[in-house]
């Protein structure tokens, strides 16, 4: 089979931060607040009392320090608990184009190719900001790429899969150089009252530029040696907004969010992602010692840690399974990209390494690279 690469790759990341501090303290405001107003149903046992949250739970828990967001107004005010979003006229770009475009740019900019040398173009994201037309073709316009464009959704895995898309497209012979982009939009996704979870996600776009080896022009480029997809259906993380919510005669205000069983998250996709991996490995005869780096997906720093043990069967240097959690949060399927291209310093031609997705689905997509240029 034609060998495929990774040429060039590319992070937008929004200016604004909020630490845990600010969320935690505006957090524990809403709490005050609530459980004031609703004292005497609480007394009389109807409600329950709101517990505050803690910054030390957060990072001991997660590995979550800060995340960025788009939009942090409204975020970080007790009487509002959520971003505040202007609604874009059709004659805008919506928030997930504009931050594709700029993520796009740096990892052409890297692959040493124009836009008009694109012929496919995926938005692959856990969020699809409107169901059509795809914003993947807007994004094709705005950048003046050729070809042909679409959207597609596997949760927290949508970057891997999107990548194993653009492999079988080249190899198909249906595009030559592919886009994948992946406009993580996700602090709009949580309920910022609910303590188990109002820590979670922050915003971010990824993209990567996918395109046969012979025809790669980049300094530096990762061969895709193999990759392997899995997903396992589950109900442990969901979010149920349809476009048929105005149809339904119960309105319940709690669908938009994301909602999870963290606990049995950790429980069921850790053998799953751990199997996965070590199939994948077997398959291509690499054996797990070669692999120099893991990037891993980023949703929870206990879980990294384990599957980075249990990958390599041994203690792991913070530096082989680099972590950008801390600064970003779960940022969904952009997570183990952002990992990718921030951390292949000390890599060289010849090193193979590990890029890998988990999470709702359950979806599990891995791919074992070698660094060819
Ligand atoms: N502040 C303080 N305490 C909190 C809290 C907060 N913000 N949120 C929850 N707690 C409490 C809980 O109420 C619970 O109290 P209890 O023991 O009295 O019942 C306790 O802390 C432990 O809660 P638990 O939910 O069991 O914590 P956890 O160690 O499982 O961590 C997650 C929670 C969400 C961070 C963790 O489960 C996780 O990340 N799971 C995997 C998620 C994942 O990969 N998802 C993929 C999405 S893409």
């Amino acid at each position: 089979m034609k060998p495929v690469v990774i040429s060039g790759s590319g992070v937008f990341t929004p200016e604004h931060i909020i630490s845990n501090e600010a969320l935690v303290a505006s957090f524990n405001q809403y709490v005050d607040l609530f459980n004031a107003e609703h004292s005497e149903a609480i007394s009389a046992g109807t409600v329950t009392a709101l517990d505050y949250s803690s910054c030390e739970f957060i990072e001991k828990a997660s590995g979550i320090k800060a995340r960025h967001v788009l939009y942090p107004e409204g975020i970080t005010d007790p009487y509002v608990m959520q971003p505040i979003v202007r609604r874009r006229g059709e004659d805008e770009m919506p928030e997930m184009v504009e931050m594709a475009l700029k993520a796009a740019t740096v990892a052409l900019a890297q692959a040493g190719r124009t836009p008009s040398e694109v012929d496919l173009i995926i938005c692959a994201a856990s969020n699809i900001q409107r169901p059509y037309p795809a914003l993947a073709i807007e994004l094709q316009q705005a950048l003046g790429a050729q070809g042909y464009a679409f959207d597609m959704n596997v949760a927290c895995s949508s970057a891997t899969f999107g990548i194993s898309n653009a492999v079988n497209a080249i190899r198909g012979g249906t595009a030559r150089c592919v886009l994948v982009v992946n406009p993580e939009f996700a602090s709009p996704q949580v309920d910022y009252t609910n303590r188990d979870s109002h820590f979670i996600f922050g915003d971010v776009c990824t993209a990567t530029v996918i395109e046969a080896e012979e025809d790669t022009r980049s300094a530096q480029a990762w061969r895709i040696l193999g990759m392997k997809l899995k997903t396992e259906f589950s109900n442990n993380i969901r979010c149920d907004v349809s476009y048929l919510e105005h149809c339904f005669p119960d309105i319940d205000e709690k669908v938009p969010f994301f909602r999870q069983q963290g606990r049995k998250v950790f429980k069921e996709l850790l053998p799953l992602v751990s199997d996965h991996i070590a199939s994948l490995l077997d398959e291509l005869a690499v054996p797990a010692a070669e692999l120099k780096r893991l990037w891993l997906h980023q949703a929870n720093i206990n879980m990294n840690q384990f599957a980075a043990r249990k990958i390599l069967d041994r203690e792991v240097l913070a530096e082989e399974a680099p972590l950008v959690l801390d600064r970003y949060a779960n940022t969904a399927s952009a997570g183990s990209i952002i990992a990718f291209s921030q951390y292949q310093q000390g890599l060289e031609v010849g090193d193979k390494a590990l890029l890998c997705s988990f999470g709702a689905g359950y979806s599990v997509g891995c791919l074992v690279l070698e660094r060819c240029r």
